[in-house]
């Protein structure tokens, strides 16, 4: 299987999306084989951000309605999107009828491509934490609020809870400098390190750069762009780092882990503190 990688964070609207959407952008220019899925159900808007017209949406696939080819669209350098719906209707992992079939289904669609890149939903709700587990790298997003660092230290924990193993990267997005996010990134290790006795691995920052909100006006992902600007120039590096670091291949995918997660432990704990 690919290297699988979920974006997520503990607030929302910390960038997210757009981090996911062009990160993926910048792996297909790679020309590496690139899935997008969106795993914000009920409110994706990856196929926005990527500028491709979608009918159906992976609710559909996990409904047992449509096959995952039915449903992916291809964006922007060859990528491939499975989209969410935004219907404002919030589904989880549940799976309709013909459960071996969809994940049969899910599971030799996915295993076409070098990269999965998996954008979650904001929050510490089931639906989230069962996507950011089920990859080999979680990439946390946090903005230079306080806020936003509280609720990234409360993702962590309670991942970590989970996945003691999780390779977690934190990204300071909308930083106004260097040092902004270097400070905030130092603190942040120093509270892991101290209270979940934790590493967390500082992968650098995206500048905050109004040509991201321009590009997803035109509903260009702003990594396709020459020249590339400030925040292009980030992800671009963050994406050649993940491709110089790969970790070793696992059998078991995202799709495999995400949905065939029904016996662990923590799922009947978080069902029960939600
Ligand atoms: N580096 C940046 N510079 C400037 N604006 C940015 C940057 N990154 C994201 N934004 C803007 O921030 C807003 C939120 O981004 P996005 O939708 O990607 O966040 P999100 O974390 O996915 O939100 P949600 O939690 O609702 O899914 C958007 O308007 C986006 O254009
Ligand atoms: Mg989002």
């Amino acid at each position: 299987m690919g290297q699988t990688l979920a974006v997520t964070s503990g607030k929302g609207g910390v960038g997210k999306s757009c981090i996911a959407v062009n990160l993926a952008v910048a792996m297909a220019r790679m020309g590496r084989p690139t899935l997008l899925v969106d795993a914000d159900f009920g409110l994706g808007n990856s196929a926005l951000l990527l500028g491709c017209g979608v009918e159906n949406s992976i609710e559909h696939v996990l409904r047992g309605e449509c096959r995952a080819e039915e449903v992916a669209v291809e964006g922007p350098e060859g990528l491939v999107l499975l989209p969410a719906s935004a219907s404002g209707q919030h589904a989880g992992w549940e799976l309709g009828p013909g459960v071996g079939d969809i994940r049969a289904d899910l599971s030799s669609f996915e295993a076409q491509f070098d990269y999965v890149i998996v954008d979650t939903g904001a929050g510490l709700v089931p639906k989230t934490i069962e996507a950011a587990v089920a990859v080999q790298r979680m990439v946390l997003v946090a903005t230079p609020e306080p806020t936003a660092i509280a609720d990234s230290y409360a993702t962590m924990k309670a991942l970590l809870v989970e996945r003691s193993d999780m390779a977690v990267h934190l990204v300071i997005n909308m930083a106004e400098s260097q040092s902004e996010a270097e400070e905030l990134q130092d603190k942040f290790a120093e509270l892991t390190v101290r209270f979940l006795g934790a590493q967390i691995d500082n992968r650098g920052y995206i500048p905050f750069d109004r040509f991201v909100r321009e590009a997803a006006k035109r509903q260009v992902p702003f990594a396709q762009i020459d020249p590339p600007s400030p925040a292009a120039e980030a992800i671009e590096k963050l994406a050649l780092w993940f491709d110089n670091n790969k970790l070793e291949s696992r059998s078991a995918g995202f799709f495999d882990s995400v949905l065939g997660w029904e016996d662990a432990d923590w799922k009947t704990q978080v069902k029960v503190s939600s």
